[in-house]
């Protein structure tokens, strides 16, 4: 089952192996989506080109815990560290999966499963970089989204769910990403927000800038080029607008929207890191390479 909107835009190409690299870096992809099998094949070669790399993964690593945890596994083994942020996909329970957990059960399973290979969760502390680029705390997020960024179709949710449900652009989260035990998706994201924005403060405490990493762009505009401005509703919420000045961001690293783009905001990189659906690779491959170098900033990876 694939959400229903991705923009006719440039997508990223998995890359061949790139040369090994003297220069140790922090790097990142998202939207992995290994139900399909080209993406399968993609991770089984993806690995690091210094042997201190840590990977940032944010989100859509796949659908059925199967292959969530296949991929993550793998991925562990091969770098020094990995840094998880949970996307809508790993949320849903697809009835096919013969693990059924539904909600925050689901979303605890899968950090208990990171935490046993040493995958860095958004419950975890967060972990300083302080190679070339740092020290930065890299913060994953689980921010998720309460239908706010639908103003762009409609003043109210109801208003712009109507519009998606008569566009025909319903994202599969309506049907198989059960918020269990909250009443609702939006309660549930601003639970999130809640704890999320405790532990960035204490961070920012510490004096440290940060990498802030998550499924969910943080601002509304990142929407702006979706080819179905519908969509919009299920990417995020308006409450993180002033997250990258508030705490401090050297870089916002998200996903989500398979629009694989570099963009400032307020002097802040954002990075969209999606490796995305093989359909879309074709249509609009620009031919750049994942995963994405965060830092050291500067050449491309
Ligand atoms: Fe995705
Ligand atoms: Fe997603």
């Amino acid at each position: 089952m694939a959400e229903l909107t991705k923009a006719p835009l440039p997508s990223t190409s998995p890359h061949p192996p790139r040369p090994r690299s003297r220069e140790v870096a922090l790097v990142a992809i998202s939207d992995l989506h290994v139900e399909a099998c080209e993406n399968r094949r993609f991770v089984e070669q993806l690995s690091p080109t210094h042997e201190h790399d840590w990977l940032i993964v944010c989100g859509d690593v796949g659908e059925i815990m199967a292959d969530i945890e296949w991929a993550l596994s793998t991925l562990a083994r091969r770098f020094a560290k990995v840094i998880w942020a949970p996307g809508n996909h790993e949320l849903w329970t697809y009835p096919t999966d013969p693990v059924q957990l539904r909600g925050v059960a689901r979303y605890r399973h899968l950090v208990s499963f990171c935490r046993d290979l040493g995958i860095v969760t958004p419950e975890d502390p967060y972990p300083v970089w302080s190679g070339p680029g740092g020290p930065v705390a890299v913060a994953p997020l689980f921010t998720f989204y309460d239908y706010s960024f639908g103003m762009n179709v409609a003043p109210s949710k109801r208003e712009s769910l109507a519009r998606a449900y008569a566009a025909g652009v319903v994202c599969s989260d309506e049907l198989v990403l059960h918020p269990d035990p909250y009443a609702s998706r939006e309660q549930w994201c601003h639970e999130r927000l809640k704890i999320s924005e405790e532990r960035l403060t204490a961070m920012a405490a510490d004096g440290l800038p940060s990498v802030l990493v998550g499924h969910f762009p943080l601002l509304a505009e990142l929407t702006r080029p979706l080819y179905h401005p519908e969509f919009a509703q299920w990417c995020g919420t308006t409450r993180t607008a002033d997250w990258h000045t508030r705490y401090r961001a050297k870089a916002v690293v998200y996903g989500h929207l398979h629009i694989p783009r570099s963009t400032m905001h307020d002097g802040v990189r954002f990075e969209e890191v999606s490796l995305g659906y093989p359909l879309q690779r074709r249509r609009w491959s620009t031919g750049g390479v994942l995963p994405r170098r965060i830092l050291p900033h500067g050449d491309a990876t």
